[in-house]
């Protein structure tokens, strides 16, 4: 395929896919797709003859699906050629560039170093349904890229003797012939397995070696401040295929992986560390060591390194046993104690480090194997990355109910009001004895969340405290939610209460409120302020020294709009920020966002840049989702590159002075407040009073094809209900991105914007960065949506004259939002002061566009009952090409 670029990797790879279609398609096919692509092309542009129907209309139904995945092939190594060019080139989103970045507001290292030594910066891997391509496809452009970093290095041939442009023509050959859809439903323990091949191939060997460089960039270590979690199979709101068995393979294949890692590390290790006693000092810690290592080889005697690494090895071998079950493959020179904590491991490591750096100038101390060993031991533990606990308070109220019903202390917790709630599970959280028996039946769902508890409880006593941090409750509005969790969590000695008089209680397992519509946002504060106010948890929460909130952008989102969202979100943390700082407690927020910015996505630096002043200090976790995952942590080079980002994004936003002054603060934030409020009243009016849009939405978008689509354990929808306040974010937002309206991305914001004052607005723009990173998102989402195309999708819809009233008030706004936009940005098109977004946008669209007209069609006849299951997969073919084109489905 030729194309119309100037990257010269995109204008390489889709020649290469256009030698492979030939080959293996024919030259008719080729010369189709070719006449599509360079009709929409010329159209995209504004030529003349940019008719692509002729083109469409002229398919069989078997050329449409071949036409449907060279396109989406092609975008897929145009993604590739862009992460290339490097995953941002932000100012200060390496870790050196934002230590001087620091240094020139007078912060010195020690300032930085300090607050690092306090942080947790964690992304958090979900198995958030939003990837459409399969592993296989994915690994098929990895292989790609890798072959691609070897031309780089102006190499000709691969190291196994391939021609490297031979050795990508066979990828995309291989990438042609495979299946972009899958067959099955994902299992939960699918999803385990991806998210581990992540943290396996990617984390752990990138951490480690970031580490080390972090810590030349500060003169100084760090403690190890950055560490992955994930929620799979831990996670189990809205999905039933989530229970305890899940929680249990999670870990035990995540610590399989991690303990291999060590073993294999401590193995090479002994073959490094070859040191004589005959040739240098050795400490008398090290020789203790040694002799513990039980070594009987003559060969390795005055080898106090080796011999000491060979009882290290035994230990961990015998910890491997102990811990999963499994004996290692390469097995221990004999039998020894397993390991009890990660720590014991590392103290071991740490002797011989402090031996190897006392010596010799220290020449040997820092870095190398055995400091990445011991970064890697303190990072991972024995758990490789900790699995959070998620469930919508509803399910805990009916399971707290019911426990309390059966052990006969209320017969109906449901009817009490919230300060009566209050006062019963204070009592219950005041003794240790549980309200569950053995003896007692209880309804599935009741039984299932208590296996979770005691599963929980397990995986502390087998792998450390460390594999559990947090139980988060979803939908999350009242100190009641959060103590029903702790009473659950006591069910299997989590939660403990003093056993003496003056005694504090112990939580092994941080509770964690989720605010996520725009009312929980609002009142979460309050709810942070009641919570602390009980004598109990204020002594769990200062003995731990902090306490988590969820905040979730999609949910806040689909029910108040875009901008009330991030507004709200923003002004929810500053006043948790308050409440946290009275109670003396360090604040940790969760952000729970999603690719798309309609669900909180955009530059990840620019978030965390934009987040308000003394929110972030240091601690910060963010979800990471669907498509992001692979886009981030595909390779280790983009893995490196985003957890630099975080790193630095965080540092910055810690400690930098916030850029606008309290009183010009307090003007902007009270012009907000309108804008917002106006947003809001616009947004609700459309989407949730407005009769028939229900009907509308299910229509007009594809919700019902994506619904179908085989992407994720998890249901599409919360319950049965049609409503939109019971769908998932995810869909929602999904679907809108494929009719390309986008509408979770911008509606209502051009109304509200409308009526505000433009001078004002400028000045908020110029020196205000949440409304800079607000609109940033806001205009790449204009810019990715079409309201051209979004009304071919009328044809879906069967009450013609209510759907186009209904569309015809969206394309208004959208009109607005864009004219409004440029105005306050100072610009004559969407993204012009954007050049590198505008070209990556531009390039993409001519290449959407078909696909979107090829998915009307098809969902026409497949409504229509037409059921060559060939439709269907047309469909959803379509429906995977406009995501990867878009770089973020939902
Ligand atoms: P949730 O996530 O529905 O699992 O809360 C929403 C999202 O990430 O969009």
């Amino acid at each position: 395929m030729a194309t119309i670029t100037q990257n010269p990797d995109i204008r390489f790879l889709g020649r290469l896919l256009g030698d492979v279609i030939r080959a293996y398609g024919g030259d008719g096919l080729f010369r189709r797709i070719e006449y599509i692509r360079s009709a929409s092309v010329d159209r995209a542009r504004g030529l003349a003859g940019g008719d692509i129907d002729p083109g469409l209309d002229a398919l069989t139904l078997d050329e449409a699906l071949a036409f449907t995945r060279g396109f989406m092939l092609f975008s897929l190594l145009a993604n590739l050629a862009e992460d290339r060019q490097g995953a941002t080139t932000e100012q200060g989103s390496d870790l050196s560039d934002a230590l001087e970045r620091l240094e020139k507001e007078g912060i010195d290292r020690a300032a930085a170093l300090d607050l690092l030594n306090r942080a947790l910066i964690a992304p958090v891997l979900t198995a958030h349904p939003t990837e459409v391509r399969r592993k296989s496809i994915i690994d098929h452009r990895n292989r790609i890229a890798a072959l691609m970093r070897l031309k780089d290095a102006g190499r000709e041939e691969t190291p196994d003797g391939e021609i490297i442009d031979e050795a990508i023509t066979r990828q995309i050959a291989l990438l042609w012939q495979t299946r972009p859809l899958r067959r099955e439903r994902l299992f939960v323990a699918d999803e385990i397995e991806i998210a581990l091949s992540y943290l396996r191939d990617s984390f752990l060997p990138v951490l480690p070696a970031l580490y080390a460089r972090w810590e030349r960039a500060l003169g100084h270590r760090p403690a190890s401040f950055l560490k992955p979690g994930n929620w799979i199979g831990g996670d189990r709101d809205g999905n039933p295929f989530v229970t305890a068995d899940t929680l249990r393979l999670n870990l035990a294949t995540a610590s399989e992986a991690v303990l291999a890692h060590y073993l294999d590390l401590t193995h090479a290790l002994g073959a490094e560390l070859s040191i004589s006693s005959e040739l240098a000092t050795v400490t008398g810690d090290v020789e203790a060591l040694a002799e513990g290592g039980q070594d009987p080889s003559p060969a390795r005697a005055d080898e106090p390194y080796r011999r000491a690494l060979t009882g290290i090895y035994a230990r961990l071998a015998a910890t491997c046993t102990k811990i999963t079950g499994k004996a290692p493959a390469r097995p221990a020179a004999h039998p020894a104690d397993a390991y009890a904590t990660p720590e014991e491991l590392r103290h071991d490591l740490v002797t011989l480090a402090h031996a190897l750096g006392g010596a010799g100038k220290g020449l040997l101390s820092s870095g190398g194997a055995l400091g990445r060993l011991i970064r890697a031991v303190e990072t991972f533990g024995f758990h490789l990355a900790t699995l959070d606990l998620r469930q919508n308070s509803d399910v805990h109220e009916r399971v707290v109910a019911e426990l309390l019903k059966v052990a006969g202390v209320e017969a109906d917790y449901l009817a009490l009001d919230e300060e009566a709630r209050v006062a019963l599970l204070r009592r219950e959280l005041g003794h240790n004895r549980p309200l569950s028996s053995a003896y007692c039946t209880y309804s599935d769902e009741t039984a299932s969340e208590l296996a979770i508890m005691h599963a929980a409880a397990d995986a502390h006593a087998l792998y450390g405290p460390a594999c559990i941090t947090t139980h988060i409750i979803s939908k999350a509005a009242t100190v009641s939610d959060m103590l029903e969790v702790a009473v659950m969590l006591k069910e299997a000695g989590l939660y403990r209460a003093p056993e003496e008089e003056d005694g504090t209680p112990h939580s092994a397992i941080m509770v964690v409120p989720l605010f996520e519509t725009i009312g929980d946002l609002e009142r979460g504060p309050e709810v942070m302020t009641d919570w602390f106010a009980l004598p109990e948890v204020s002594a769990v929460v200062c003995a731990r020294g902090h306490q988590e909130v969820m905040v979730g952008y999609s949910d806040s989102n689909k029910d108040g709009g875009y901008l009330t969202s991030v507004w709200s979100l923003h002004q929810a943390s500053r006043a948790l920020a308050e409440v946290f700082a009275k109670q003396n407690v360090a604040m940790q927020l969760f952000h729970g966002r999603g690719g798309a910015v309609g669900r909180g996505g955009g530059s990840a630096f620019a978030a965390i840049l934009a987040q308000p002043p003394g929110t972030v200090q240091g601690r910060i976790r963010i979800t990471e989702q669907g498509e992001v995952i692979a886009a981030k942590y595909g390779t280790r080079e983009s893995t490196a590159a985003n957890l630099e980002i975080m790193a630095s994004a965080t540092l910055l936003s810690s400690l930098e002075q916030g850029e606008v002054a309290p009183a010009d603060y307090a003007r902007f934030a009270e012009a907000m407040s309108g804008i917002s409020h106006d947003a809001f009243t616009n947004f609700r009016a459309l989407v949730y009073e407005t009769e028939g849009f229900r009907t509308f939405f299910r229509q007009f978008t594809p919700i019902a094809e994506i619904a179908d689509l085989k992407i994720g354990s998890r249901p599409a929808s919360r319950t049965k209900s049609d409503r939109i306040e019971d769908l998932r974010a995810i869909p929602w937002v999904f679907s809108w991105s494929q009719a390309r309206v986008m509408l979770p991305g911008w509606y209502g914001v051009g109304q509200a914007l409308d009526t505000a004052d433009t001078g004002m607005l400028k000045e908020m723009v110029a020196s205000w960065p949440f409304l800079r990173a607000t609109l940033a998102n806001l205009e790449m989402v204009l810019a990715k949506s079409d309201m051209g195309i979004a009304e071919r999708y009328l044809a879906l819809v069967e009450d013609q004259d209510a759907g186009r009233a209904i569309f015809d008030r969206i394309r208004d706004g959208w009109q607005l939002t864009h004219d409004r936009l440029l105005d306050i940005t100072g610009q004559s098109r969407l993204l012009e002061k954007s050049p590198a977004l505008d070209a990556s946008v531009r390039l993409r669209l001519p290449y959407i566009e078909p696909l979107n007209f090829l998915q009307i069609e098809l969902i026409k006849r497949h409504r229509a009952g037409e059921d060559d299951p060939r439709v269907r997969e047309g469909i959803q073919l379509s429906i995977n090409a406009i995501a990867t084109a878009l770089r973020n489905s939902g």
